[in-house]
Parts: structure tokens; sequence; C-alpha cells
């Protein structure tokens, strides 16, 4: 696991787009980023930094009230990205009614998921997870299987 201290905003948005420029499609299905953590604690922030580097051309706006939010790119490794927040679902089953499984199902999709922890059971094994906390005036980001 690799633990990284992001002092501020600046710092974690550009730890996002470096780790966005060297993420490559996963083999069998979506390359998943799972993201865990408190109340604002980061996960938004890496996300949008994330989907900026992946020249996304609309406004990235936060999902909470989408739960799920689908950005087509160009000229991208991937041919969609899907920026997801489970916060408001009340059930995890529901997640799966909103299209889940074809999302991660289609290996030219980037799939984003903030509370992932919430429908973990429905995630590939080969997801990478962040899990986001408070450290000091910055974040702390303990990572597994980058
Ligand atoms: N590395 C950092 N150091 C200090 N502040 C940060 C850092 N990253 C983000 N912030 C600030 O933390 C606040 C909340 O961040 P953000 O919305 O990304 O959290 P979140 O985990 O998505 O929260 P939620 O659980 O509500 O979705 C923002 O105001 C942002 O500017
Ligand atoms: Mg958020």
């Amino acid at each position: 696991m690799d633990k990284l201290i992001l002092s501020n905003e600046e710092e974690l948005v550009d730890f996002a787009k470096k780790l966005a420029k060297k993420t490559k499609p996963a083999k069998e299905n979506a390359r998943v980023f799972a993201l865990s953590g408190e109340l604002g604690s980061g996960k938004t922030t890496f996300s949008k930094g994330f989907l900026k580097q992946l020249k996304v051309k609309e406004q990235v706006i936060s999902p909470t009230f989408l739960i799920i939010k689908s950005y087509p790119l160009k000229g991208s490794k991937f041919k969609q990205a899907y920026h997801i927040d489970t916060y408001r679902l009340e059930n995890p089953a529901e997640i799966l009614n909103l299209g889940l499984e074809e999302i991660l199902d289609n290996k030219a999709n980037l799939v984003l998921i903030e509370w992932a922890e919430k429908v973990e059971k429905y995630l590939p094994k080969d997801s990478t997870w962040i899990k986001f906390s408070h450290y000091d005036k910055g974040r702390l980001l303990e990572i597994e299987n980058e």
C-alpha cells in the first residue's frame, strides 16, 4: 500500500493529473478508481483533477444529485469517463438500476466512484482503492492496487 500526503488542494489536483496520465485501460472490465473516506476529504477534488487531465470538455460538476455523470472523451485512452457518487443512495443495489454493470463491463470506460465502499461488492477485483483522510491542514491518501 502507498501512503501519500498532499498538503493543499493544488498538490492533490497535480497528483490526480499525474495518475490520470499514466492510467491505462484494464484487461477485462472498466478501469475503476474506488474512492473512500470521510466528508470533505478530497474525493471530488481528486476526481475533477483526474477528469481535467483526460480533457473532459464540459465543466466537471459534482455528481451528488445525479449519482452518475458521464463525460465523452476524445483523443484519450478511454472513450467515456463516469464520475459516480453513491452518497445519496439509500440502498446500494439501486446502483444496478442506474446501469452500473453495463458501465463496468466496458473496457473503454474509466470510472471514478466516490463513497465506493457502499457498493464495493459490485466493483471489479482489479479496482484501485484510494482512502482519503484529513491530515493536519492537508490530506492523507492510502492507495491500494495502483
Ligand atoms: N489536499 C488538500 N489539502 C487541503 N484541502 C483540500 C485538499 N484537497 C481538497 N481540499 C479541500 O477540501 C474541501 C472538500 O473537498 P472535496 O469536495 O473534494 O471532498 P469530498 O471527499 O468529495 O467530500 P464529500 O464526501 O462531501 O463528497 C474542498 O474545499 C477542497 O478545497
Ligand atoms: Mg465529493
